[in-house]
């Protein structure tokens, strides 16, 4: 899978699907060639086309005025050498210079794929599926290795990057920005595709052209937030959901990330991501080593739909670990938007009287449980019980819901402290503040300082107490506001630009202490609805709250956004009452059933207020779910149609051997005069006859080349419809 030709100084790696190309140029600067569909072979056309440029200098101490570091496309760049776009790297040396230069030393190849120490990654489970190109550049003067990996799975287009900085001298450096991954890639239109958006309106799908200059999407909230994902997608205009080019970039991070795009003077673009540098500033003593986080890259020349299902497997398959990793996902009931804090034991015994004989699997005890919280005033911090709260504690409500043969989930929000807890009373300082200053309150609550290793114990410790008392089959890791006053009381003047990645490092030693204990409980991230959605969790726990908003028209979008890099199996989703809390929108109870179902499936509402009618409705979606949990969770997930523009959304879930598929159609608004629209499914296996649930047979042919009319089913706003088809025989 990875070559190195000497006498042209190529390095190719390839599969079935891909190839990546990079030369040792001139200089010894490690040069981009190619990163796309596979090539058997190269034969050397993407040499750096020399031209003498005004005002692009030539490499230090050389006369040669046709060879510049300002247009090289170039797979790591340097600072203050010539090269004016966007660093890759600056470190600071001792008297104060921030030129940084690294070039091309050696490399190695080796099987399958290193662990990254500390940090989240993907893996292989044999050496065989992979193999790991480790190329060493020096930069002289730093006395400073660099080494960068690019893993080639054998049956994904995917390659998986990451930097390794070394100190080999004898002075302190800081770096002050290191990315995880760099492409150049030469003159082509590009447009970028994000996903921007906000609390309870997250991953909202934006495309826009690539123009000259900087474009940058970021977080320095401290997680990756639900503002702005860590993951972009380079198009070009002609791209579709199924034809034409997409490269995907990907951050397996939770922390401040930014994705940086720069379109030169020659109009090739520079791709970087990596750890956010705004207010970061690592010192690296000598022998220190600095391992970033790990990108994933992906090429389709299939569209959107091909790059999405290449993440939904690599996430799937070899980021999500666990028991959990294939295995069914429970239905949920979770009290909170039908308690929120006001809840007790016999509020507790009514919802689990009317959950079990729906067929309901899992109760989740959201947030309130412990110190004296019955609001978001106080108690974080505090992982004991309340005392006066539920008779028997918890000890009494876990086995009352394994009593109704459910499982029983529990909430937590580790990062955080109430300045109103014991916690705060006797460690103050355990809280996130600059000395001297105000402490920022957000949701009346303080950021614990997880960059200290005693702070990350000290919650560690409570949560065991709990988990090794109570039988608790799940938890919800919550997170509730961003960072401020990013400042720690452990670290020295010269070490406070490294607490925020810090911090991010103790998130994931706690979470990987404690599904290592605890290899049986299912883990779910959730930061206030989906702000910490992201790779870098998924690996710690396999599904996240998608979002605070469970109306099911916005979870429409927020859904679709989240699928274009997150499997379904990740994705949790909802039914709650309507009209919805967030948004005062009222939509059916299948419309909101058929949206939920999409991902890993739950309800989130007061059950005991619903209508006799209403529970028959829940317990169908329930029967239906169980049926079909396997081919939509572990299916491949196929956006059909997509109303970011227009009225209609429709996706669809396959099962790998094409034998089953299930396609959800929703339209948006109601129109007087309706459209005849067609739906034309996908990735079927055109010589199969299909049955739908109606007996209708089709063949996968016609269900893809003819397809069939959307005829609106009611005259009303937000409607759905879910067909089953099933393989009858073969053509
Ligand atoms: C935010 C979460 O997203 C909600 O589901 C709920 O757990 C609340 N926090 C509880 O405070």
């Amino acid at each position: 899978m990875i070559t190195f030709d000497e006498s042209t100084q190529v390095f190719h790696l390839h599969n079935q699907q891909i190839s990546y190309l990079m030369s040792v140029e001139e200089g010894n600067l490690l040069a981009h060639l190619y990163f796309g569909k596979a090539v058997s072979h190269y034969a050397g056309e993407r040499a750096y086309p020399r031209r003498d440029r005004g005002f692009s200098g030539n490499l230090p101490d050389s006369s040669e005025r046709d060879y510049s570091k300002d247009t090289l496309l170039q797979e790591w760049s340097g600072n203050n050498t010539g090269d004016y776009r966007v660093p890759a790297v600056i470190i600071r040396d001792e008297n104060g210079a921030r030129q940084t230069d690294f070039r091309y030393q050696s490399y190695r190849i080796v099987a399958g794929k290193p662990d990254l120490e500390n940090l989240p990654h993907s893996y292989v489970v044999d050496d065989s599926e992979a193999q790991t190109l480790i190329i060493t550049l020096t930069d002289t003067a730093l006395n400073c290795d660099l080494a960068l990996s690019y893993t080639i799975f054998d049956n994904w287009a995917v390659i998986a990057r990451d930097a390794k900085l070394i100190n080999r001298g004898s002075h302190v450096l800081h770096i002050e920005k290191i990315a995880s991954m760099q492409i150049d890639f030469p003159k082509q239109d590009f447009q970028v595709i994000s996903l921007p958006g906000a609390h309870a309106r997250e991953r909202q799908v934006e495309r826009q052209e690539v123009g000259h200059g900087v474009t940058q999407f970021e977080s320095r909230r401290g997680t990756s937030s639900h503002h702005m994902n860590p993951f972009i997608a380079l198009v070009h205009p002609d791209t579709t959901e199924f034809a034409g080019e997409a490269f995907g970039v990907q951050l397996v991070y939770s922390g401040n990330h930014q994705e940086t795009l720069e379109r030169d003077y020659i109009d090739q673009t520079r791709v970087l991501a990596g750890i956010n540098e705004y207010d970061f500033d690592w010192k690296l003593s000598p022998k220190d080593v600095f391992q970033t986080p790990e990108a994933l890259l992906v090429y389709s020349d299939q569209g959107l739909n091909g790059m999405s299902n290449t993440y939904h497997h690599l996430l799937r398959e070899r980021v999500a670990r666990g028991k959990y990793q294939y295995a069914k996902r429970p239905i949920v009931i979770n009290n909170w938007e039908a308690t929120f804090f006001d809840f007790d034991s016999s509020k507790i015994q009514e919802i689990l009287n009317n959950a079990a004989p729906l067929g309901i699997e899992m109760f989740v005890l959201d947030d309130g449980w412990f110190g004296h919280r019955d609001d978001d005033n106080s108690s974080l911090g505090d992982w004991f019980e309340h005392a006066h709260k539920l008779q028997g504690g918890l000890k009494e409500v876990s086995r009352q819901v394994h009593d109704k043969n459910m499982r029983f989930g529990l909430w937590f929000e580790p990062e955080m402290i109430s300045t109103d807890s014991d916690l705060y009373r006797a460690h103050p300082d355990y809280a996130l503040q600059v000395p001297g200053r105000g402490k920022t309150l957000s949701r009346n609550q303080l950021v614990l300082d997880f960059s200290r290793k005693e702070v990350v114990d000290n919650i560690f410790h409570q949560m065991v107490k709990i988990l090794d008392n109570v039988k608790v089959d799940y938890i919800k890791w919550d997170m509730n506001r961003h960072l401020t006053e990013v400042y720690s009381a452990a670290l020295p003047a010269d070490q406070q630009g490294e607490v925020s990645h810090r911090y991010t490092l103790g998130v994931y030693d706690l979470a990987e202490r404690l599904i290592e204990r605890y290899p049986d409980i299912l883990f779910e991230g959730c930061s206030g609805g989906g702000g910490r959605f992201d790779a870098g969790m998924l690996y710690y726990f396999p599904q996240s709250w998608a979002s605070d908003n469970t109306d099911a028209v916005a979870r429409l979008k927020i859904q679709t956004g989240t699928s274009l890099a997150y499997p379904m199996s990740s994705m949790t989703a909802h039914v709650s009452v309507s009209p919805n809390q967030q948004t005062g929108r009222a939509t059916s109870f299948e419309m909101r059933g058929d949206v939920a179902m999409s991902g890993v499936f739950g309800y989130e509402l007061d059950l005991a207020k619903l209508t006799d009618a209403e529970k028959e409705i829940v317990k169908k979606q329930v029967a239906f779910y169980k049926e079909h949990r396997q081919l939509i969770q572990y299916g491949d997930f196929i956006r059909i149609k997509s109303a970011f523009k227009g009225n209609d959304f429709a996706w669809e879930f396959v099962s790998k051997d094409k034998s089953e598929a299930l396609l959800f159609r929703f339209k948006l608004m109601s129109l007087a005069q309706p459209e005849f629209t067609l739906t034309k499914m996908a990735g079927l296996d055109p010589k199969i006859v299909y049955e739908d649930e109606k007996g209708h047979s089709y063949g996968g042919d016609e269900l893809m080349s003819i397809g069939f009319y959307d005829v609106p089913l009611e005259a009303a706003d937000w409607t759905s419809k879910v067909d089953y088809f099933a393989a009858k025989e073969r053509a």
